[in-house]
């Protein structure tokens, strides 16, 4: 605070000795507006050549050569509702006709369709992205498949449809992955694999490869291998997969892998929308330039409006409410949260700012109702939080992962530290007519360590836990 009132008695003490040189030297106001023109275009200047490489610099990509046989095979949904389902993978060498075998196990027919393929050149080589559709598949019923280039094909892998007639769904929500190259995501994610392997579905918020390059992708990949065959990947774009300049462009290789966005773009904004059980899933986009904003609005309010699902799920990668400062994210959140609140979305799925946060809306008496906020990451790299009284919980230095389980009425949202111990868990109930919030952690301590902190840092940070904890009157 005295910092604060330090610096704001200076910019005064400038304005005012700006105003009486003025004042002396009868200065004209038009060559006020003239200085004013110039000391901005200077400031702009500068702060451009600060951050020109933060804003507009994309890395070199490292050389990469890719082997010619079909790699990197990824399942994901379509867009011809909850039946559909799409494939992608990459190859190098060369490719002339790319396609999709498959069979129904158990039966004796195989079908063969023509895929689509791309061929990609980066500033690091060369690869073919492809995509392929399945035809109708059939409630309960496993498929087998494999994907081919000219003569060479994957090996097989099978995967199994949701059941028809049932109201229960389950799914995997990972925040922000953005792992080192030969990093830790893959025991994380196979430990998970290992301990939910009937969920339907998982969903990561964006960020899933920490720089679009092959290396990275790979890296992406290797974390997830033994899952994207077998289960739908539902990512959304993160900030890390697209290409910074004057506008930001996402990098081809994500809507190539997922293919459904190649056909929900809506004027520029790589959105989509499944309506899953009795669900509508929404991914947005919360990277693009705020001149596409008012397009990826309109959208979403669209998509709310004829959604007839008990359950509204959205997910994007920047946090409506910002857990690094107030000023971070006004944007999106002047864009999209009033249609959240307005149409019922139950669940705001977010990432970008790795650490764990929950927070609810509240009624005017206080208590918690929906949309529930959610903020979570699964990466190496943490950073700062700032803590927002809005929030209901926090936690830290630690990589979450959440189980979304939906049986009719009832939502059940179970957050886990990387060891599985539970962190979090909360409770949505659809009432006649209104949506009933149950804290079930009340009695799980926050973790909220950063030990990776500088001195002065960690001193201005503890002074910050402490106060959240006074107001949340947590011992
Ligand atoms: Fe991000």
């Amino acid at each position: 605070m005295e910092k604060k009132k330090k610096k704001s008695f200076i910019w005064r003490l400038i304005a005012f000795a700006l105003i009486v040189f003025a004042i002396i030297c009868r200065i004209r106001w038009k060559t006020w507006l003239w200085g004013l023109l110039v000391l901005s275009l200077l400031s702009l200047g500068t702060l451009c050549k600060i951050r020109w490489h933060v804003w507009f610099s994309n890395l070199p990509e490292i050389r990469y050569t890719l082997s010619d046989v079909p790699q990197r095979v990824l399942l994901t949904f379509g867009n011809e509702g909850e039946r559909s389902r799409r494939v992608s993978w990459v190859c190098g060498g060369v490719s002339k006709q790319a396609s999709l075998e498959y069979t129904e196990i158990g039966s004796q027919d195989t079908l063969r369709t023509p895929a689509s393929s791309r061929f990609i050149r980066t500033l690091g080589g060369y690869s073919y992205a492809n995509w392929a559709k399945f035809g109708t598949l059939s409630y309960g019923r496993s498929y087998a498949y494999r994907v081919w280039n000219d003569h060479r094909s994957s090996a097989w892998y099978t995967f199994t449809m949701q059941p028809d007639s049932t109201d229960h769904f389950s799914f995997v929500f990972i925040g922000d992955v953005q792992d080192t190259l030969h990093g830790k995501t893959r025991a994380f994610m196979e430990n998970i694999r290992h301990h939910y392997p009937a969920v339907d579905f998982y969903m990561f918020v964006g960020d899933f490869a920490e720089r679009p390059m092959n290396c990275y992708w790979e890296e992406a990949y290797r974390s997830v291998d033994s899952i994207a065959p077998s289960k739908p990947l539902l990512v959304s774009p993160g900030n890390h997969e697209y290409l910074k300049g004057l506008t930001r462009v996402l990098e081809k290789r994500f809507a190539y892998t997922f293919s459904y966005l190649l056909e929900s773009r809506y004027k520029g904004n790589n959105v989509y929308a499944l309506d899953y059980r009795d669900a509508t899933l929404i991914t947005l986009d919360s990277n693009r330039d705020p001149w596409f904003m008012f397009s990826q609005r309109e959208w979403l309010e669209q998509t709310l409006q004829n959604s007839r699902k008990k359950w509204k799920i959205v997910m994007l990668h920047h946090p409506v409410y910002s857990i690094k400062g107030k000023m971070k994210n006004l944007p999106v959140r002047w864009m999209f949260d009033d249609l959240f609140r307005k149409y019922g979305v139950d669940l705001v799925l977010q990432g970008h700012e790795h650490n764990y946060a929950r927070m609810t809306a509240k009624t005017p008496d206080g208590t918690m109702t929906t949309p529930l906020y959610l903020v979570s990451h699964a990466s190496p790299k943490n950073y700062s939080l700032a803590f927002d009284q809005r929030y209901d919980r926090f936690g830290t230095n630690h990589r979450f992962y959440q189980l979304i389980d939906v049986v009719s009425d009832t939502l059940r949202l179970n957050t886990y530290l990387e060891n599985d111990s539970l962190y979090d868990r909360v409770v949505l109930i659809k009432q006649p007519n209104r949506v009933e919030v149950k804290d079930e952690a009340t009695h799980i301590p926050e973790q909220l360590e950063m030990p990776w902190l500088t001195v002065k840092k960690a001193k201005k940070y503890t002074q910050a836990v402490r106060e959240w904890k006074a107001s949340k009157q947590i011992k």
